[in-house]
């Protein structure tokens, strides 16, 4: 009976020894990692060396005594501007034993990122933050040892190409601002796990036909600000109908194909402001509006900024601003011809996009900053107008 009691209190200290005995995270004595500066935030030892100068001194720092190597972040935000800051590189032994869940290294002069690097981190790295530095080298065909590597973000460097991006579990990358940037045919063959792929920014003159053909969990595509003049066909197709998020504002984009995008989700946002299309026809655009659904599918045309040689009823008539009601004064462009008195156009609102105004669940999609090239809100055009006008509706 009394045996019991005692087996217990010896299973209870036995218990408490142990917990007692598991290594507890600690920071190194801070002389021993200057200039880094470690310190224990909720979810781990966070190191800032972005004291270092250069590699040798950032190497120095993981020869010290470290009482425990694994790091929830390594940060390293230098000021590309500033002359003593010269980390070019990072060797395969400049980090040690070290490990961390998360780097992000800013605003160095690094210029190349060795396979062997993080190597300590195979299992461990979740994010690999490198914008803003001078990388043109980076092992992307390595990734696929990263088993954790969620999320890649290399913008604002000068990588002159987007080869192979080999990995299972990738599902953010982000190479915005490397420009020009050629995307290599297959780069996105084997990650199929990508859900954000951000190209803006990167000189694309045009896309490879089935460039994300593979991707089935692509949520947000983002290929803004570029010099895309057309969308050919199978430019812009996932293998799911996933995308939430299409950005190719900014371009100078005047023809679609009928199957250029094919992947929307109903809920998308199709962003395309600030581009050259004129006419949305029937043939060309009706796959892309069948793809989206009210209420929260978007297509956003705003700021259609180029002017295309006249056509469509609303500037060819002279009838016609009298009746694009309500009248709002006319939106001249900056390129304005001061010697005409018909305002330049951005888009005419003419009977090729009457299957749209005629069409009540087409017409829902549009935000309400599109407008006709008479400053007239396209989701205020009167069908009545269209089927007066246009001669084969
Ligand atoms: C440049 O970096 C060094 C080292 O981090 C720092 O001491 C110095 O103040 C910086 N200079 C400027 C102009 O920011
Ligand atoms: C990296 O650090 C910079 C500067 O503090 C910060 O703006 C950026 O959001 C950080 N990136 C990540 C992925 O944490
Ligand atoms: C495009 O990227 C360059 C760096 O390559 C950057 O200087 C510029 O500000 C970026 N432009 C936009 C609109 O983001
Ligand atoms: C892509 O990068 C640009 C430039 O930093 C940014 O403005 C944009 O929001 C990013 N796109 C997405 C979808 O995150
Ligand atoms: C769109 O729908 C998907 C599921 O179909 C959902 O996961 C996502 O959150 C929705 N996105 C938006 C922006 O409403
Ligand atoms: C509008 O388009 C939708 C989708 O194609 C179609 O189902 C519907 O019948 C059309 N409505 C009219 C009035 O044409």
């Amino acid at each position: 009976m009394m045996v019991a009691p005692a087996v217990l209190s010896l299973l209870v200290s036995f218990t408490v020894l142990s917990v007692d005995a598991t290594p507890k995270r600690s920071c190194p004595p801070p002389e021993d990692i200057l200039p880094c500066v470690c310190s224990d935030d909720s979810l781990g030892l966070v190191l800032v060396c972005s004291g270092v100068k250069d590699e040798p001194e950032l190497a120095q720092v993981f020869t010290a005594n470290f009482p425990s190597s694994d790091f929830h972040e390594l940060r390293i935000l230098h000021d590309p501007m500033n002359l003593s800051h010269r980390l070019h590189s990072m060797e395969p032994s400049t980090l040690g034993e070290a490990t961390f869940q998360r780097v992000n290294i800013t605003g160095t002069q690094i210029l190349s990122i060795d396979g062997k690097t993080f190597d300590k981190s195979k299992s461990t790295l979740q994010s690999l933050a490198f914008d803003g530095n001078r990388i043109y080298e980076f092992p992307l065909a390595s990734l696929s040892s990263y088993t954790s590597l969620t999320t890649l973000l290399l913008a604002n460097n000068i990588l002159p190409r987007l080869q192979l991006v080999f990995s299972p579990f990738l599902k953010v990358l982000d190479v915005n601002g490397n420009r020009p940037l050629v995307v290599e045919e297959k780069a996105f063959e084997n990650s199929p796990s990508l859900q954000k792929i951000n190209l803006s920014n990167t000189s694309q003159q045009s896309l490879q036909r089935g460039l994300f053909a593979q991707l089935g969990q692509l949520h947000e595509l983002d290929l803004s600000n570029n010099d895309l003049k057309e969308l050919e066909e199978a430019a812009i197709v996932t293998a799911k109908p996933s995308l939430t998020y299409l950005d190719v504002s900014r371009n100078e984009i005047s023809s679609i194909s009928h199957d250029s995008i094919v992947g929307l989700a109903t809920n998308a946002t199709l962003v395309m402001e600030k581009n050259k299309i004129t006419q949305l026809t029937q043939k060309s655009w009706q796959h892309i509006f069948d793809q989206l659904q009210q209420p929260y599918g978007i297509i956003n045309l705003a700021g259609h900024s180029t002017v295309q040689k006249g056509f469509g009823f609303l500037r060819d008539r002279t009838v016609a601003t009298e009746m694009t009601r309500p009248a709002t004064s006319p939106v001249t462009s900056h390129h304005a011809d001061p010697t005409r008195s018909v305002p330049r156009i951005h888009w005419s609102c003419g009977c090729d996009m009457a299957w749209i105004v005629l069409n009540k669940t087409y017409l829902a999609l549009f935000t309400d900053t599109t407008t006709c090239a008479s400053g007239e809100r396209v989701i205020f055009l009167d069908p009545n107008i269209f089927t007066l006008m246009c001669p084969h509706v």
